[in-house]
């Protein structure tokens, strides 16, 4: 007999994700470079479905049915490049390396590049859902040769998550890195809603004097309505949580510094290059690099501010209400900037890639899942070319009704010294696209002004240059 697939990397993202084929009914082989692994997953879970155990590389490599199927679940980087080196000397034309890691689209770009040559397809596929989601259905998303996904698209199909509606959490992204660079900005918008979350779970305590048992109820009382999603819920579990050994909520054991593996930097960075303003994310970002400088922190601790009195019970309930509009018009932004980057990114690399389509993928199986995500097909759906999400009717409208008590929200923040980037960052974003005139036109008189940067003017066409160290006439330049 022959593999259908194989798994090569079988850390536990590896070894889900082929116990998850397996269980579909397909014979995988199962290869890992340390071999004593390999013989683990075959003695604990070798009863859920056919595993063929290989021991050396040729040997994987002989057990696949061709084309072959090889999926490499690897630490991004440079084991990912060994891993490929490894094997693309063992492969034949149209076989296919698929790779399920986090990687760098670039990186993914360049492995096609040079795995094309040679005839083998590169398959760059984002995976998202965690450890759960690769054993009973991630969200799945493959880039690389249309071709490719002719053969593997069907599998993925039966291994993805299910949207409420049944249709696979799976679809072929687009050309080369798009896959990966899409799965990026999945992480760049899992950042930005985690740190919107947090955000609210601050206001909570420190404004309304909730505690986290309490905070976790008003979570699961979001969740029944238009925030429902994987992370509100999550959030719920984390919040009601007890420490053990102290007895006092878990979240106020933990040490408040939070940790990054590097998706939601790129996403930021690649957003400068791109130029598309991604300020919510960038802020998430930004919040979790702030927390970890604990000796900063500690030298700051004594800055003057106001203190945080809480209020009484009937105006938190209110205020409550109004985190809620203030998270939801919040995430309505950030979805809206990491759209505007695959957008931008479709353009700069010539990706077809459908966003409606993402974002249908997006509703099961990962980590940002949510009802949402059904409401941001339905807009792309509406219209393919739509400006920007907020250009949506139905958000404009939501927004237009969240904006009093978003604006609300941020007022007590400031006022009583509660940080909310986040909050702060989409609301302006939101602010400066609907403004008049901003004063980018004033940076524009200073960049002439010092630099001769030139400018252009609202009434006539063509650049101008003001003579600011002579007579101030204009000359047209
Ligand atoms: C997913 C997650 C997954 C991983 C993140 C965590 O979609 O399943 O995003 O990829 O948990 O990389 O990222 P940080 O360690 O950077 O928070």
């Amino acid at each position: 007999t022959s593999a259908q697939i194989g798994v090569t990397g079988l850390a536990v993202m590896g070894r889900n994700l082929a116990r998850n084929f397996a269980r579909n009914g397909y014979t995988v082989a199962v290869h890992n470079r340390t071999p004593a692994r390999t013989r683990a997953l075959v003695d604990e879970f070798g009863g859920e479905g056919e595993f063929i155990a290989a021991e050396t590389a040729k040997e994987f490599v002989a057990a696949l049915e061709r084309p072959r199927r090889l999926v490499i679940m690897v630490k991004a980087g440079e084991p990912t490049d060994a891993v490929i080196q490894e094997f693309a000397p063992l492969l034949e034309p149209g076989d296919m390396i698929i790779d399920g890691g986090n990687a760098h689209f670039a990186d993914t770009r360049r492995r096609e590049r040079d795995l094309r040559e040679q005839g083998i397809h590169f398959v760059g596929m984002g995976v998202s859902g965690g450890e759960e989601g690769a054993l009973h259905g991630p969200s799945i998303m493959p880039g690389g040769p249309k071709e490719s996904y002719d053969s593997l698209g069907p599998m993925l199909e039966k291994i993805s998550a299910k949207a409420k509606d049944g249709s696979p959490c799976v679809t072929h992204v687009g050309p080369d890195g798009a896959g990966h660079f899409v799965k990026m900005v999945h992480n760049g918008i899992e950042y930005a809603d985690m740190q919107l979350i947090g955000e609210a779970y601050q206001l909570l305590r420190d404004v309304a004097g909730y505690s986290p048992a309490q905070i976790a109820e008003i979570f699961r009382t979001w969740n029944q309505g238009r925030l429902d999603s994987y992370l509100i819920e999550i959030t719920a579990e984390v919040l009601s949580h007890v420490d053990e050994a102290t007895g006092k909520p878990f979240v106020d054991v933990v040490v408040d510094q939070a940790e990054q593996k590097g998706t939601g930097r790129w996403t930021v960075q690649i957003a400068l290059d791109l130029g598309v303003p991604v300020s919510g994310i960038a802020e998430a970002v930004f919040a979790r690099s702030l927390s970890g400088h604990a000796a900063l922190r500690a030298a700051s601790r004594g800055l003057a501010g106001p203190k945080a009195s809480p209020l009484g019970e009937a105006e938190a309930a209110a205020f409550a209400d109004r985190v809620e509009q203030a998270l939801y018009a919040s995430k309505i932004v950030s979805y809206t900037q990491g759209f505007h980057e695959i957008d931008a990114a479709r353009a700069e690399y010539d990706w077809d890639i459908d966003l409606g389509a993402v974002s249908a993928i997006w509703r099961g199986g990962c980590i940002i899942r949510a009802a949402f995500l059904d409401r941001i097909r339905a807009a792309y759906d509406a219209r393919a070319d739509l400006p920007s999400l907020l250009s949506d009717d139905t958000f404009a409208q939501e927004i237009a009704a969240a904006q009093d008590d978003w604006r609300e929200v941020l007022v007590a923040a400031t006022r009583q010294g509660v940080p909310t980037p986040g909050f702060a960052a989409a609301l302006a974003y939101y602010d400066a696209l609907r403004a008049e005139r901003l004063p980018a036109a004033l940076t524009q008189g200073q960049r002439d002004f010092f630099g001769a940067h030139t400018y252009r003017r609202t009434d006539r066409d063509g650049s101008f240059h003001t003579l600011w160290g002579g007579d101030r006439s204009e000359v047209s330049s």
